[in-house]
């Protein structure tokens, strides 16, 4: 049976992963494609909905990205969103102006209830209004079925040929009903049926990768962090003893987190998989030496990381295929836009380069994160591995700030530990994004007992975020702050001061290099 797909049309908008995220909410598989996407491309892939982005155009503009007219005649059910919703409009016959003041934010929404997109929504509703153009007036055919104040056409509709365009955002938040919207739009107006469940996922690739690799030998790189977790045990569960795990301890990770990857996927786990634990943590110590500039400490430990690796490959010889654990989200990114380099953070990308393989093979490619999980879970995995914080590829070089050795390893590792822990017990730990502590390269004067110390300062840094893009800080009871500095100073050797980072995303960063 074929699966049902809902594409989303990409117009520039900044939402366009949200979209496809909540419609895959509603258990229904979502693609995000360009907006260029050819007619006969989206004849073949048979979505059975298409929803158009907003867009940071407007529909009058020279470079104003379009759709072929004909798409509207396909008989495929659309929705338009902001700009998509201005384009539905102008391409049909309406008119859409530039308003003197944009509306923005959450605004109140009469919609007509009688509308299929609308069943079950309140008269009155709050939605998230993000627009300078707006629709003036609705084309010939369209009725128009909800409006603010200032908004005359703030949703707009041709039921029999099943077009419909909303100027807010239904998949922010920020609009209270905007799931109960786009259910209505994938079910009421698309008909699907909802097939696309974490557990047929599982099964389904299982039984792709069990038929792809065959007899062939497979090599995956392990961090233990949930991707290349989830990659492994997908095809453990497929292949078994054919799949080699290569772990690579480069001695910058949090405490006895090395431990506790073999732990699960050693020997003495419950994996059926070779597990190969590199410990190369004195050849990292030795590369970083000296070292004090953020790119050059992470062009080393990606470099040194891919060498170790390609080491452990070539013992192992020839294999046929070499797991990635790469998600949706990367594919989208790396597809559709570009955006400036703050840092390097895709430190493992030369790996493909330094391994004799014929395939690459990427079990995850079309999931999102919280899908991984799901299927972490689905599959078994630990909960503490399925919902473990991201990680940075170089670990903690990039939260020593300056020159990183082993007594610094040491003691962030230390600090964090109490930090994490002190956090759970307080029960702090839920919602935050990332929590960690850092150690900054500040030595300053202190006193303990009655001697004179000249130590280090550790930074903590919690923060909330849902897409790591931006974040903002934590606030973390002063009382929890207070304990985890006593513990630190008391029980890590090095540390007279420890300081809590206030700072958001942006100006600062997550990571402190
Ligand atoms: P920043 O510090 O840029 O971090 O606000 C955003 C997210 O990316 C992670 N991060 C990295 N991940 N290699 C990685 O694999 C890196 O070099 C790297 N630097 C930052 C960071 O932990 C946060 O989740």
């Amino acid at each position: 049976m074929e699966r049902e797909l809902v594409l989303v049309l990409d117009f520039g908008g900044q939402y366009n992963q949200l979209i496809a995220r909540r419609v895959r909410e509603c258990n229904v598989y979502c693609e995000v494609h360009p907006c260029t996407l050819t007619m006969d491309t989206i004849k073949e892939m048979n979505p059975k909905g298409i929803i158009f982005t907003g867009g940071p155009n407007s529909v009058y503009g020279e470079e104003a990205p379009r759709c072929p007219k004909e798409m509207f005649e396909l008989g495929i059910p659309i929705l338009g969103i902001c700009y998509g919703s201005q384009l539905m409009a102008y391409m049909l016959g309406g008119s859409v102006k530039t308003a003197p003041v944009s509306e923005y934010g959450k605004t109140e929404v009469e919609a007509d209830g009688s509308s299929a997109l609308f069943q079950g929504v309140s008269a009155k509703t709050i939605c998230w209004m993000s627009h300078t153009d707006y629709i003036e007036k609705a084309p010939a055919g369209f009725a128009v079925t909800a409006h603010t104040p200032v908004c005359p056409v703030a949703a707009m509709e041709w039921a029999e040929k099943k077009l419909y365009a909303v100027q807010f955002h239904p998949e922010v938040m920020h609009t209270q009903e905007g799931m109960k919207m786009l259910s209505n739009f994938i079910y009421q107006i698309c008909g699907c049926s909802g097939d696309w469940k974490m557990d047929s996922f599982v099964e389904t690739t299982i039984a792709q990768i069990r038929n792809r690799v065959g007899s062939g030998k497979v090599l995956c790189a392990l961090s233990g962090g949930v991707d290349s977790s989830v990659a492994a045990v997908l095809l453990s569960r497929a292949v078994g003893k054919q799949l080699t795990c290569v772990f690579v301890d480069h001695g910058l990770l949090r405490k006895n987190e090395g431990d506790e990857v073999e732990a699960v996927f050693g020997p003495e786990g419950q994996y059926d998989l070779n597990f190969i634990r590199v410990n190369a943590q004195k050849r990292f110590y030795d590369r970083l030496a000296g070292v004090t500039e953020p790119e050059k400490k992470r062009k080393i430990i990606g470099e040194e990381f891919i060498r170790v690796f390609e080491e452990e490959a070539k013992k192992i010889g020839a294999v046929d295929f070499l797991v990635q654990g790469t998600i949706y989200p990367d594919v989208i990114e790396s597809g559709l836009g570009k955006s400036a380099v703050i840092k390097s953070h895709h430190n493992v990308g030369g790996l493909p380069d330094c391994v004799d393989f014929k395939e690459i093979i990427e079990p995850l490619r079309l999931l999102f994160k919280d899908e991984v999980r799901k299927a972490g879970l689905e599959l078994g995995i630990p909960d503490y591995l399925v919902y473990r914080q991201p990680f940075p590829g170089p670990g903690l070089g990039v939260r020593i700030v300056g020159e990183v050795t082993a007594d610094k390893v040491r003691i962030v590792q230390d600090a964090d530990a109490i930090y994490r822990e002190e956090l759970a017990k307080a029960g702090c730990d839920q919602g935050l994004g990332q929590y960690f502590a850092a150690l900054t390269n500040m030595q300053s004067v202190g006193v303990m007992g009655d001697e004179r110390t000249y130590d280090y300062a550790v930074a903590l840094r919690a923060v909330i975020t849902s897409d790591f893009m931006t974040a903002e800080a934590a606030e973390i009871p002063y009382a929890v702050l207070s304990k985890v500095m006593n513990r630190v100073i008391n029980e890590v050797k090095g540390v007279n001061r420890v300081m809590y980072d206030l700072t958001s995303k942006p100006p600062g960063t997550i990571e402190f290099e």
